[in-house]
């Protein structure tokens, strides 16, 4: 059921190239920090066993001091994915309150990566308090609560501006009805809060009306965050694709991996205009860094809506398939999802059925 659903992921979302399977295409890594470079190793150990057509440019975004004296994304990285327009990243630190913002906000906004895919659904075989959780949340990815723009008025007082445009929200909101269109997806909800914030989430809306008013084959509804937060643990069923601001979105999306077993087993695309960064949307994990004890799952389920998008399906659905069966059969579990086994123990069972299957 899981493969079914996450192969029509980013289907036909940008579009790119058909090529051909000997083609050797070359894709930007960024391994990341904490348990990055363990799940990002057992991603590439995994492609190689499936013989996937690709290369890996291994990048490094530790921020550098540019002439203007602020921390950046380091040159080498931004040209390596302008150049190969397609990216894998693994998860970065973020210092609380301090130092560079964060990069993985950065990265976003210097690739125009404008709306960010999360497809939750149950895993066969993988029981939670929830057996029927389809869900796709979409969430606006440059702007709103995270534009970055703060200040300080006066001693003790600060401002953090919520951006909203008509340009963004339009641009996710039509993104949300094509997904939905090309995916079977049969209902668009625009989640807000225009009843408090009218200007700003009440233009997200009008956006998302208008799309709606364009694709009318595809049902649409509106409803207010909390609502959709009480009605997601009540009946998640009740919902299929869901469109909404940056904030909301961040905070939606991490409560639907919840509910199908939690962050080491969600995958995401960010997709941009010119190109697409996919990502596992947990952290670096610091307390069981260098411990060989991650889950490297969603960064590999990242890494196969990758392959789709790259039109690379038959290596999608078989690392897929091996991926999800070894889970269902339980002896290879990492700790989070309540196993003993060891990232590399699981990396070598999936790879052993690759090739065999291969
Ligand atoms: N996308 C990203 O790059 C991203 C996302 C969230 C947090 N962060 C950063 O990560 C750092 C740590 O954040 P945090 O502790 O709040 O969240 P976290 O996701 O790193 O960890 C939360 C818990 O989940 C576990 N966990 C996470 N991923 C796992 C995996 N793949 N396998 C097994 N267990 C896993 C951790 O061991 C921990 O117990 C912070 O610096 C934060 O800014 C980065």
């Amino acid at each position: 059921m899981a493969a079914r659903f996450l192969k029509k992921v980013v289907t036909n979302t940008v579009p790119f190239t058909r090529h051909y399977s000997s083609e050797v295409r070359t894709v930007t890594l960024i391994p990341g920090d904490g348990i990055g470079p363990e799940i990002s190793a057992a991603v590439q150990k995994i492609f190689a066993a499936a013989n996937v057509p690709i290369q890996w440019e291994s990048v490094d975004v530790t921020p550098v001091r540019g002439p203007d004296g602020k921390f950046g994304i380091p040159q080498a990285a931004i040209d390596s994915v302008n150049k190969h327009k397609v990216g894998l990243k693994g998860p970065l630190m973020t210092p609380v309150g301090k130092g560079h913002r964060s990069l993985n906000l950065a990265l976003r906004k210097e690739f125009n990566l404008y709306a960010n895919v999360r497809p939750c659904r149950s895993l066969e075989g993988y029981k939670t308090l929830y057996d029927n959780v389809d869900v796709i949340t979409i969430r606006e990815n440059t702007e709103g609560e995270y534009s970055g723009i703060e200040h300080e008025i006066v001693d003790g007082v600060v401002q953090s501006i919520k951006l909203i445009t008509e340009e963004a929200s339009t641009r996710v909101a039509e993104f949300a009805f094509q997904y939905a269109k090309e995916n079977g997806r049969h209902k668009v909800t625009a989640v807000h809060k225009a009843n408090i914030m009218r200007m700003s989430d009440g233009l997200f809306l009008r956006c998302c009306r208008d799309q709606a008013e364009k694709h009318p084959d595809v049902k649409f509804e509106e409803k207010y965050l909390d609502t959709v937060c009480l009605n997601m643990v009540q009946d998640p069923g009740l919902y299929d694709v869901l469109v909404m601001p940056n904030l909301y979105g961040d905070i939606l999306s991490d409560m639907c991996a919840g509910l199908i077993g939690g962050l080491g087993l969600t995958p995401s695309g960010n997709i941009g205009l010119n190109g697409a960064l996919f990502e596992s949307v947990h952290g670096t994990a610091p307390d069981i860094a260098g411990q060989d004890k991650a889950n490297p799952t969603a960064l590999l389920l990242s890494a196969v809506m990758m392959l789709r998008y790259m039109k690379l399906v038959q290596h999608a659905d078989l690392i897929e398939n091996a991926c999800l069966d070894v889970i269902k059969e339980e002896k290879f579990r990492t700790g989070d999802l309540g196993g003993n086994a060891k990232c590399s123990e699981f990396t070598n069972e999936i790879c052993r059925r690759v090739e065999n299957r291969g």
